[in-house]
């Protein structure tokens, strides 16, 4: 076998920074040259709202004019145009996206790319993008979860009033309905749209102007830097503005995992249900996949592999936090390797909601099937409440009805579900307020994201996204 090692063991790279022997320069930078082409545009926003707070610094003479500001900024678009048609790379000898993007500046405008490393590090650099990408893509983590708590909320309403056996301990218990066991995710979304935002606002500080963890001296605006890049405001003390690293995304990946525990959820709960023996609910054919040998098939993975990114998504979360549990404060290289597990989160829980919104969409439910599920027993603890109703205190019902289950009659399963007329069960389901809910997040999360393009659009002097 052919040592895949041995092209790395000889020569040396030279870097912005100076040379590195070129086996350690691959060690080091790990999978950031491929992993930072997802922080490009991060970095290049980041680096125009540096380059405008340095550019009104009352320095004389003046590090950056405002043509030399505008030039940069210029650039910096330019190098955001080229990475979104593929033509921007970042090589093993500039490490990461902040050296690629210094390079090219520097490339291209010579002093000026030289000057724009002033008064920053790259650890604020690398804090800043990751809180630019985190802040995009948490708003889409809640637009796909808004979708996938509508899609459930259309299946609930549309089958309100078909029953359904409801279980405890996966035994038949009470009667219950589609419309309660659907709706029933859609809150659950609902309350990890809630850890969403939670986590967005821990994101919406902003760590530029910390440098190195230890500030510098020149006298940055931060609030400046804060506020060109739409942050809610900067983070006060330098040192937690590098320590906040890995623990936020170890906050964000709880989130996630929240999510991705609703959708293991609902699909274990559809795995069951779609089982011939049970057959209440059937998944579009075109969201099965065959078997190689046995032409009947017709497979459930889509939603098992929810499942095992369920466990891979709280994996990531568990990996950045063994990574940062040890750690002392101030920047550690270790931080760079919680960049791999924040982003496999990321992408894992917005394919996971998106293909669960089109398999809910085109969920059939099988109603015949759903009411061949109700045995007798199914009505005890109503048939003892009914007994309440006529005087008996509960206990005696229930002993009684104990007693002759075999006697139970009056099973109308339909009769069963309008009967439960109370907030939240059966026949007392909210559904306007529901949708009202989804409404009223999906303008929030609109808002928040159209503020925050018009902010960027402002600094770049471009739109954005482009
Ligand atoms: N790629 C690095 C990371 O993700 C960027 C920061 C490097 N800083 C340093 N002092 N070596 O952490």
């Amino acid at each position: 076998m052919k040592n895949t090692i041995s092209k790395h063991t000889a020569g040396v790279g030279r870097t912005m920074i100076g040379t590195i022997r070129t086996d350690v320069l691959a060690y080091t930078a790990g999978k950031d040259v491929k992993l930072d082409m997802c922080l490009v545009d991060a970095d290049c926003i980041g680096s125009a709202a540096h380059v405008t707070m340095l550019a009104g610094l009352p320095l004389k003479p003046h590090l950056f004019s405002a043509r030399d500001r505008d030039r940069v900024i210029a650039e910096l678009a330019r190098i955001m145009r080229r990475a979104d048609r593929g033509a921007f790379t970042i090589t093993l000898q500039d490490q990461d996206v902040h050296l690629a993007v210094e390079r090219e500046l520097t490339s291209r405008l010579g002093a000026l790319g030289r000057k724009i490393h002033t008064g920053r590090s790259r650890n604020d650099q690398v804090a800043v993008d990751l809180r630019l990408f985190a802040k995009e893509q948490l708003l889409a983590v809640i637009e796909e979860a808004l979708a996938l708590g509508s899609a459930l909320l259309i299946q609930a309403r549309r089958n309100r009033g078909v029953a359904m056996v409801g279980r405890t301990h996966l035994q038949p218990a009470m009667p219950s309905s589609v419309g309660l066991w659907a709706s029933a995710y859609t809150e659950d979304l609902l309350d990890d749209i809630r850890l969403l935002k939670g986590v967005y606002d821990l994101n919406d500080q902003c760590p530029l102007g910390s440098a190195a963890g230890y500030g510098v001296p020149l006298p940055l605006d931060r609030r400046q830097v804060s506020d060109l890049l739409g942050f809610r405001r900067p983070i006060h003390n330098v040192l937690h503005a590098g320590n906040s690293r890995g623990k936020l995304e170890s906050g964000i990946l709880s989130a996630l995992s929240q999510v991705m525990i609703t959708l293991s959820r609902l699909s274990e709960d559809l795995m069951l249900f779609m089982m011939p023996e049970f057959d209440y609910f059937s998944l579009s054919p075109d969201m099965c996949t065959g078997s190689s040998i046995m032409p009947q098939k017709n497979n459930p993975d889509v939603l098992e592999l929810v499942r095992a990114r369920t466990a891979r998504v709280m994996a990531c979360n568990q990996t950045v936090m063994d990574i940062i549990k040890g750690l002392p404060s101030g920047y550690n290289r270790d931080l760079q390797e919680t960049k791999e597990p924040f982003m496999l989160g990321m992408t894992m829980t917005r394919a996971s909601l998106r293909i669960m919104a089109s398999l809910v969409a085109g969920l059939k439910i099988n109603r015949e099937a759903l009411r061949r599920g109700f045995t007798p027993a199914v009505f005890a603890a109503d048939h003892a409440l009914s007994l309440v109703a006529r005087g008996m205190p509960f206990r005696d019902a229930y002993h009684y009805v104990k007693k002759h289950l075999d006697e139970l009659d009056d099973l109308d399963p339909d009769r069963a579900i309008a009967l439960k007329t109370h907030a939240g069960a059966t026949a007392g389901l909210d559904f306007a307020g529901m949708a009202r809910q989804l409404a009223a997040e999906r303008a929030s999360a609109e808002n928040e994201k159209r503020r925050y393009f018009k902010t960027i659009s402002r600094l770049l002097r471009i739109p954005y996204p482009m």
